[in-house]
């Protein structure tokens, strides 16, 4: 067997001794003993690839300690141990994921056994896991589905960026794609084989979020039972992506600067001082500038993040993304879910084309996935689109006039492509609140275009 770490928890001294000796020198394993079920899972942290857990201790039993470990940690292998445990108390240990059970005085060849069978289910799921990783990491570029001119553009500052060791921010509104791009950037840069970490900087108390990005020593608060390896440790060689930095404590902003400008930093509670080498690429969808007016952001600080901006346009100015998304979208989750789901109705498409998608590429995918699984036949039609769009559908455009559910859906219709247009002009006009130099812009045609059609179609 070669060498993993053991947890050995058991109230009894002389039952820990034994054990130890076993796994220890029989075995060579690395051995941690803990006399309950509090102490132990309070040096969960130190991820053991085994836990010999004895049943009946005072205070936290074993059947709760084995209870917590799942919870935490459901592919940590437990083998149980008991003196007096009933048949009742086994099965349910067994129900509850313990990997083994087995009776006091422990006869050594089974303990062997078990502890063997223990560590190949360990290495095999970390395998997994692994692999998963490394599949959900393996973002390529041609991933990232976008025929527009602006998110070329986008793409073009991700060649450009990702071999450098600049800092970059990404904005934009929610479920722009941030996250893709960040990861974009990283995992086709000279950094790829090193670790990518997100921290979300808002779903953090601010009270935890130091010790989060910068670890801790033992003892450094209450609570602080182990040191624990903070984001920017793990981070080192490859990329921290700091997501909804906006979020982030006036305090702790001084600390990144810092870590920013030195590279240094220390664990809440310890003065040594680390240094790390890591890429730094931080998300926002607030506007930043104006929280640094506003004093809520350091302004030191948002000129060293936005050394290199990345701007990701909404997904309602860049309709033409749209429909080339939901196709994706549409081939991935028909595929995903066994499913011979293969276009969409007309109106169905009409109705995505005009939507303003509050919710971004997050929203289309979202409802897209929905769609599919509830759908029987192989068109996706407006009964499966979330109600949002249903009643958009419904509403029209501009709330007045149904222009959303237009006689072209129905058989015979005439000029289909003709009420495309004018949807998006419609909707071109509305999102720019009439501005229409803006709407042609965004629209991606002249203005003097734009001015024949509002006259054709009769908009404001
Ligand atoms: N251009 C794109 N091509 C393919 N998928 C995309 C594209 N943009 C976004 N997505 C998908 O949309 C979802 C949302 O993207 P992502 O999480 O990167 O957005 P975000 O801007 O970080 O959102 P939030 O601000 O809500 O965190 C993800 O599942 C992502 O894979
Ligand atoms: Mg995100």
């Amino acid at each position: 067997m070669s060498s993993h770490l053991v947890s050995i928890v058991d109230d009894e001294p002389a039952v820990r001794k034994l054990l130890e000796y076993q796994f220890k020198f029989a075995w060579g394993h690395q051995v941690r003993l803990y006399e309950d079920g509090e102490s132990f899972l309070a040096g969960l942290d130190d991820q053991p690839d085994l836990v010999i857990l004895d049943v009946m201790m005072p205070g936290m039993d074993g059947v709760q300690t084995l209870r917590e470990i799942k919870r935490r940690d459901p592919d940590l292998p437990v083998i149980v141990l008991s003196a007096q445990a009933s048949v009742e108390t086994a099965i349910q240990l067994l129900k509850l994921g313990a990997l083994d059970y087995l009776s006091k005085p422990v006869d050594v060849t089974k303990l062997e056994a078990a502890t063997k069978s223990a560590f190949q289910i360990r290495d095999l799921s970390r395998e997994v896991r692994n692999l998963r990783e490394r599949m959900m990491s393996n973002v390529q570029f041609d991933n990232i589905i976008s025929s527009h001119g602006e998110m070329q553009e986008v793409f073009r500052l991700v060649q450009k960026v990702k071999d450098s060791d600049i800092v970059v921010l990404v904005m934009g509104e929610s479920g722009t794609g941030k996250e893709l791009i960040a990861r974009a950037v990283h995992y086709n840069g000279k950094r790829k084989d090193g670790p990518f970490i997100v921290v979300n900087c808002a779903s953090i108390p601010p009270d935890l979020m130091e010790s989060e990005l910068f670890g801790h020593d033992k003892g450094a608060f209450t609570g602080a039972h182990q040191r624990r390896i903070g984001k920017f440790e793990s981070a080192n060689g490859g990329t921290i992506f700091l997501d909804e930095i906006g979020e982030l404590d006036l305090a702790l902003q001084a600390k990144l600067l810092r870590v920013i400008q030195t590279k240094t930093f220390e664990r809440v509670g310890g003065n040594e001082s680390l240094t790390v080498d890591v890429r730094i690429i931080s998300a926002t969808n607030r506007d930043l500038k104006k929280d640094v007016q506003e004093t809520r952001f350091r302004e030191d600080l948002y000129y060293r993040l936005a050394t290199f901006p990345i701007v990701l346009p909404p997904l309602r100015s860049r309709r033409s993304d749209i429909l080339l998304l939901a196709e994706h979208f549409l081939k991935k989750f028909s595929e995903q879910e066994g499913k011979h789901v293969k276009r969409f109705s007309r109106s169905v498409l009409q109705t995505m084309f005009a939507y303003p998608w509050p919710g971004n590429v997050r929203e289309l995918e979202n409802a897209i996935q929905r769609a599919v699984v509830i759908a029987d036949g192989d068109t996706l039609t407006e009964k499966e689109m979330p109600v949002a769009l249903q009643s958009y559908a419904s509403n029209g455009a501009n709330g007045s006039e149904n222009v959303m559910n237009p006689p072209s859906s129905e058989p015979g219709a005439v000029m289909p492509m003709e009420r495309l247009k004018e949807n998006a002009i419609r909707n071109a006009i509305r999102l720019c609140n009439g501005n229409s130099v803006l709407a042609a812009r965004k629209l991606g045609i002249g203005r003097a275009t734009l001015y024949r059609l509002m006259k054709k179609y009769e908009v404001r």
